[in-house]
């Protein structure tokens, strides 16, 4: 079970390599670098880094790992990959592999941005969020204790790596974290690939392999394509942002201790799905469906008891804009299509949020 998927950027395009077993063959052909820093986290480099290591042939190998979770995804911890290359007189003609979930990949994306002004980067995302979403792209960050993601650069790598195998140790609730991004790509952007996931739900739940394997091929293709046509999200690739604006209002006023990302997501989009449905834009029996197939990733659909809508107008930016008309929201059209737009009723928003807060 394999495929590739090609992101194209010119000069700076490159494969998504989709595999079963991928990190256990030889991987000089992604990595003939002499210099390779392989950098993980506390959960995934015991796991996973002894494997890729033995892979990587004469090259020689450095490791970083930092504790696992949002908490690392610091400026001094960066500084720590940067330490440790100038340490070890790494040249700019290293390689800095992200060998983990998105903490992991941004960090080490804008490690090696940064780094001699760019080193390369490869991918190999391990979590199923990871694999269909931040490695890819280029968006690369660390958090700021003013903002989330607030300092980084785009940068993109030189391939990446997906073995689907390091889903099995996936904790559940991360497993549907990253099933809610998945499902997001068919609401947004394909109905056919929404039927897919709704006649698959449960062989993906069940990690069937090339279930798994399909499920991230057309993600990664769907994401590929946006990003070849608006790299730097000045127009379409907003669209991936369906549900996140509610689910980033959720996510705060739970001080990123509630629901996970993907979670707050699910939620948002159907918050998003009703807002359209009372204004007509999509109908209610679409709603359902979304509600359906989110449940059956074992996701949330409804907004975390006590939760009002003013504390989504608060964190929405609403309160503090003369009207809701400057806020711009992705909101979904008959199944498999959206749209970014300032033009909704903020009468029907608001609506929306009583009947969602109640
Ligand atoms: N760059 C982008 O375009 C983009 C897009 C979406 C999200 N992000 C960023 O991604 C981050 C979230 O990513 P995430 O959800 O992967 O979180 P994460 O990297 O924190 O991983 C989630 C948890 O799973 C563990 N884990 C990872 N792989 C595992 C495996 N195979 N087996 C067992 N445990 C494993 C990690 O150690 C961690 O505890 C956020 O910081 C977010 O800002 C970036
Ligand atoms: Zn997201």
């Amino acid at each position: 079970m394999s495929a590739t998927v090609q992101v194209a950027l010119g000069e700076r395009s490159y494969a998504i390599n989709i595999a079963s077993g991928l990190i256990g063959q030889n991987l000089s052909d992604y990595l003939p670098h002499r210099e390779i820093l392989l950098v993980s986290d506390s959960n995934v480099g015991p796991l996973y880094l002894d494997a890729i290591e033995a892979q990587l042939g004469h090259a020689r190998v450095l490791r970083y790992q930092f504790a696992a979770g949002e908490a690392s995804k610091r400026l001094d911890v960066v500084e720590g990959i940067w330490s440790l290359l100038m340490t070890e007189r790494f040249s700019r003609k290293c390689v800095l592999v992200a060998v983990g979930g998105g903490v992991v990949g941004d960090m080490t994306g804008f490690a090696a941005a940064c780094y001699q002004r760019g080193a390369d980067f490869v991918q190999i995302p391990t979590t199923l969020l990871a694999q269909v979403d931040s490695s890819v792209g280029g968006k690369t960050a660390v958090n700021h204790p003013q903002g989330k993601n607030m300092i980084g650069a785009f940068y993109q790598p030189l391939s990446v790596l997906i073995d689907t195998d390091t889903l099995a140790s996936l904790p559940q609730r991360q497993w549907s974290a990253g099933l809610a991004e998945v499902i997001k790509y068919g609401a947004l952007g394909s109905l056919e690939f929404f039927q897919w996931l709704e006649a698959n739900m449960a062989g993906l739940m069940a990690r069937d392999s090339a279930a798994m394997t399909e499920a991230i091929r057309v993600s990664c293709q769907m994401k590929a394509d946006i990003v070849a046509d608006d790299e730097r999200e000045t127009g379409r690739r907003a669209l991936l942002n369906l549900g996140h604006t509610f689910g980033h209002a959720i996510e705060a006023h739970e001080q990123y201790r509630g629901l996970l990302h993907g979670e707050a997501v699910a939620v948002g989009m159907v918050m998003a799905a009703r807002l359209s449905a009372r204004m007509g834009w999509t109908d209610n029996a679409s709603v359902e469906r979304l509600e359906a197939l989110l449940f059956a990733a074992d996701l949330p659909v409804s907004v975390p008891a006590g939760m009002t809508p003013a504390d989504f107008m608060h964190h929405m930016g609403l309160d503090k804009k003369v009207d809701a008309g400057q806020l711009r929201l992705v909101l979904p059209k008959p199944m498999g299509s959206a749209v970014i737009t300032a033009e909704f009723d903020p009468d029907a928003l608001a609506a929306t949020l009583a009947e969602c807060c109640s």
